[in-house]
């Protein structure tokens, strides 16, 4: 097998997570820590502080990490529980009182002698957006971005912005405070194993990259689709919706590593030049094109969803097709497609080859299938081709068959994007993380069917819960005489 990790390594440091005691922290971060900790990932040397606003003991505290971790880690080795927490410490804070600053510096300063931290922080802003720049006010403050001899990071979750306006002024703030290679803007589909997977599809068999072009690809779908709607994040999502929450950043990312060019080698500036000039090519959409190229729907009931406004236009579901206008993707369609409330979870790309010219071999009424290469990312883990060949039992017929490759149907797991991405940050290295200028691009690009929307003044279309999203998704791509595959 070769290896090709980075030769980075994780260094002694405390995590700082503000929003410890979040949901977040609860379902991913916690157990993503406590795996990497059973794998010896984690530098010896570390401490994990949890900063949360209600008072609690550590013990309490500790106590629901391990109730977490039950129900939400892939692994559960009780036996090292114990070592685990005893890396990790709560901290209760107002972050909007000097005083609790000044305390938290100590308390820190304290932690960095007993577990030889070196000085190192890494502060995880897990916490609601408008939270984001206040901390980081604060963080540059208190002298605490910046230490002679040591490092300081800066993790940041989504969403980056609600739009260019507001993500060029947080991202004002931040780089005031920190430098642009320690700051790591999370899109958790990049730690997902297959989408990492896209670029060693492409780079290391010889098959693929030579057909990866206009001249032989007919079109491209991504889709993510999940089962459940916005639960307890109404507030949240109904400022936000599916363009601005999967689009603008989950499946912009995705598209990015199936469309870019070789990277000149595989270190994180080599690959987000390239990913950036994906989003910089995208063909803008008029609003006239907005009207044709993109549905927007929304879930039967989501108005009555809590803390959802009774009469919210927001969309919980967006279907698109978008072009980019580069050599090598010439006329070449990529169709995305995302909600909740739909019949599945799944997470795919979808690569479809054109079809082979030599049908008059086989008689005007053949109808060959065409080549599909599917990446199958959630929740099967995989790669699927289909190729063409002769019925063995009735030779005159030729069937489709399939190569199916599944890494963890036998029950196997793989780990979490967190875990790859809190190892990544720990160890300093951004590969995975979003540049500000792809951010920004993908701003540009999203922002102008907002607010096409809002100028249209349209509802978004309603689709039954539970189904497969609305009939006009199947409309868009069935126009260009094609379909959304299933497999
Ligand atoms: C988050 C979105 O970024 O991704 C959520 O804010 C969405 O709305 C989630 O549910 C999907 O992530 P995953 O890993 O479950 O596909």
């Amino acid at each position: 097998m070769v290896n090709i990790s980075r030769e980075l390594q994780p260094e002694p440091c405390i995590l700082v997570i503000f929003g410890g005691t979040g949901d977040l922290a609860r379902r991913k971060l916690f157990p993503a820590l406590f795996n990497l900790y059973l794998e010896k990932q984690l530098p010896e040397q570390f401490a994990v502080v949890g900063i949360g606003r209600r008072l609690k003991d550590r013990g309490e505290y500790l106590e629901s990490i391990v109730a977490s971790i039950r129900e939400f880690s892939r692994k559960t080795d009780p036996g090292h529980c114990a070592d685990f927490l005893s890396h990790v410490h709560f901290f209760q804070m107002d972050i909007t009182a000097t005083e609790s600053w000044d305390r938290l510096q100590e308390y820190l300063l304290d932690l960095d002698s007993k577990y030889h931290t070196q000085g190192n922080q890494l502060y995880y802003l897990s916490v609601a957006p408008q939270q984001f720049i206040p901390i980081v006010d604060q963080l540059k403050a208190h002298g605490m971005n910046r230490a002679a001899g040591s490092w300081r990071r800066l993790i940041i979750e989504k969403p980056f912005g609600k739009d260019l306006t507001s993500a060029r002024q947080l991202n004002r703030k931040i780089t005031g405070a920190f430098s642009e290679s320690d700051i790591f803007r999370i899109d958790h589909y990049l730690g997902k194993g297959m989408l990492q997977n896209i670029l060693v599809i492409r780079f290391a068999n010889s098959v693929f990259e030579d057909v990866w072009n206009y001249k032989y690809i007919d079109h491209v779908q991504i889709r993510a689709s999940e089962m459940v709607g916005v639960e307890d994040r109404g507030a949240y999502y109904d400022q936000t919706g599916a363009l601005r929450d999967m689009v603008q950043s989950h499946l912009l990312q995705s598209l990015t590593l199936i469309a870019m060019e070789p990277p000149v080698n595989l270190s994180a500036e080599a690959i987000r030049d390239e990913k950036v000039k994906v989003i910089r090519s995208l063909a803008p959409l008029t609003p006239e094109l907005v009207r044709k190229q993109v549905v927007r729907g929304q879930y039967a009931g989501y108005r009555q969803e809590k803390d959802v406004n009774p009469n919210s236009k927001t969309e919980t579901f967006v279907a698109m097709k978008l072009y980019i206008n580069n050599f090598r993707w010439a006329g070449v369609p990529f169709y995305l497609k995302t909600g909740k409330k739909l019949a599945e979870r799944s997470m795919e790309v979808v690569v479809q080859f054109k079809k082979p010219p030599g049908v008059h071999y086989f008689g005007p009424e053949t109808q060959l299938d065409p080549n599909l290469l599917v990446i199958k990312v959630q929740p099967e883990e995989g790669v699927f081709f289909r190729f063409n060949l002769k019925n063995l039992d009735s030779p005159e017929q030729i069937q489709p068959v399939e190569m199916d490759f599944c890494h963890n149907c036998g029950g196997k797991t793989s780990p979490e994007a967190y875990e790859r991405l809190l190892h990544d940050a720990i160890s300093g290295d951004s590969t995975l993380f979003t540049r500000w200028d792809e951010v920004e691009y993908s701003w540009r690009f999203v922002d102008t069917i907002a607010e096409a929307w809002q100028n249209s003044g349209e509802e978004p279309v309603i689709y039954p819960a539970g189904s497969w999203g609305p009939a006009e998704a199947s409309e868009l791509i069935k126009r260009d005489g094609r379909k959304w595959v299933r497999l």
